[in-house]
């Protein structure tokens, strides 16, 4: 206890001298200290480490907004957002993300969710009722074996028939085994995977498309699950993979605190203004509208933050970011495979799997861990965002080369 105590003595006094504050809290700031030395080496997990949110708090703090009770509860995407909330900047994000994901400014939907989860929540529900208010009967879900777990979870949630559909090595739905498993009595609700999380494939929507067209009675919702790659794809040359419009579907999920680095979650969804439409109806006259998402409080702090971005941040920065992810994943790839690690990645990732290497190494890096008999057993990946740069790939490549030298 007594060494603990010393220890924390000395880190206060580094503190006060350095970076940080002390919080007055002996346990707070070993904790502090942790994350702050983990961030460095936080490479298995798709978190941008390096939010760019200090002047916002700054200004937050600054103007009191601290201790204001903020509440985003209704329909951002009214002509008249509520003034004693931040919906109207929550439409102005929504705006500036339309054409990115290929939606037209007079047929979209969308708010600022809590995360890519909550926006799978309305994805999946905004589907099947759009499929049964149109056919009278309740869909089918298909979705990869190699889906996210919170789709599993959310069809779960709302009872919704899933049909697994099997993934070929790379994580990908196989379009052969999507067909043979359609149901042609039932109306399909598709979730589309970009972006698997432990191999990053995304599922061919042009070729899973294409199957659906041969069935031309049953009719098909596609959602898309884009957590991470919904970030930073928009910003590189592969911005149609993420295009309603190119790709046919009708809504999408993002997560805020991925590629964007919001500092704690946060999400988007849109969808098209059709499957709002086609919504269950609550009139809820207090709250000045139609309240046909799922949650009623909501978040008015992220909004903010993500319009805030949008100002300093902004499309030219976030394309710089995308392409230099890009670049470094490749760059990884490229020195693993020189030393003879095997390593693999699908086309537009930015995330490379590879042979498990020593529990020392895997925990120092917070590296993500993964099984399959397919690529020879144990395997984990990491996940390039903005912080793993290409000084930090090659300290992490020199102490594989060192595991490598101790075995032989
Ligand atoms: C593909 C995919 N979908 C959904 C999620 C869940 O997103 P969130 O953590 O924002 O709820 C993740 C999280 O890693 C993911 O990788």
């Amino acid at each position: 206890m007594k060494k603990q105590f010393i220890l924390w003595m000395v880190l206060s006094a580094f503190v006060l001298v350095g970076c940080t504050k002390s919080s007055g809290f002996q346990k707070l700031d070993e904790w502090t200290q942790i994350w702050k030395e983990g961030q460095q080496t936080f490479f298995g997990y798709p978190a941008n480490q390096e939010s760019a949110l200090q002047d916002f708090y700054e200004w937050y703090v600054g103007t009191g907004m601290d201790r204001v009770n903020l509440n985003n509860a209704g329909d951002p995407m009214t002509d008249e957002p509520w003034n004693m909330s931040t919906q109207a900047f929550e439409k102005e994000v929504i705006e500036f993300f339309t054409p990115l994901y290929g939606y037209d400014k007079d047929d979209v939907w969308g708010i600022v969710t809590h995360s890519g989860t909550d926006g799978n929540n309305h994805g999946i529900y905004f589907g099947a009722n759009d499929l049964y208010n149109k056919t009278g009967i309740r869909p089918i879900v298909y979705v990869s074996d190699e889906a996210h777990y919170s789709n599993m979870r959310l069809c779960d949630l709302q009872n919704l028939e899933v049909k697994l559909i099997k993934s070929d090595p790379m994580g990908r739905m196989i379009p052969e085994e999507l067909e043979k498993a359609l149901d042609p009595t039932r109306p399909a609700l598709m979730i589309y995977a970009m972006g698997s999380t432990f191999k990053g494939a995304i599922d061919d929507m042009e070729a899973l498309n294409a199957v659906l067209a041969k069935y031309p009675d049953i009719a098909v919702y596609r959602h898309v699950d884009a957590a991470l790659f919904g970030g930073y794809l928009p910003f590189t040359k592969y911005q149609q993979m993420v295009s309603s419009k190119d790709m046919h579907f009708e809504s999408i999920a993002i997560s805020g605190h991925k590629f964007f680095g919001i500092d704690s979650p946060s999400g988007l969804f849109l969808c098209t203004r059709k499957v709002y439409d086609n919504q269950h109806n609550y009139n809820v006259t207090y709250l000045n509208g139609n309240m046909k998402m799922i949650n009623c409080s909501r978040d008015a702090v992220q909004p903010l933050k993500f319009w805030w971005l949008i100002q300093k941040v902004g499309y030219d920065q976030w394309s710089k970011q995308a392409n230099g992810m890009m670049e470094c994943t490749a760059y990884l790839q490229n020195e693993l495979t020189k030393i003879g690690w095997p390593c693999w990645r699908n086309e537009y990732s930015n995330t490379v799997f590879f042979k498990r290497p020593s529990p020392e190494i895997y925990r120092k890096y917070n590296l993500a861990l993964g099984y399959d008999d397919y690529f020879g057993g144990e395997l984990a990946h990491v996940v390039v965002m903005q912080h793993v740069t290409k000084e930090k790939i090659d300290t992490f490549i020199e102490a594989l080369k060192g595991e490598i030298s101790q075995s032989n």
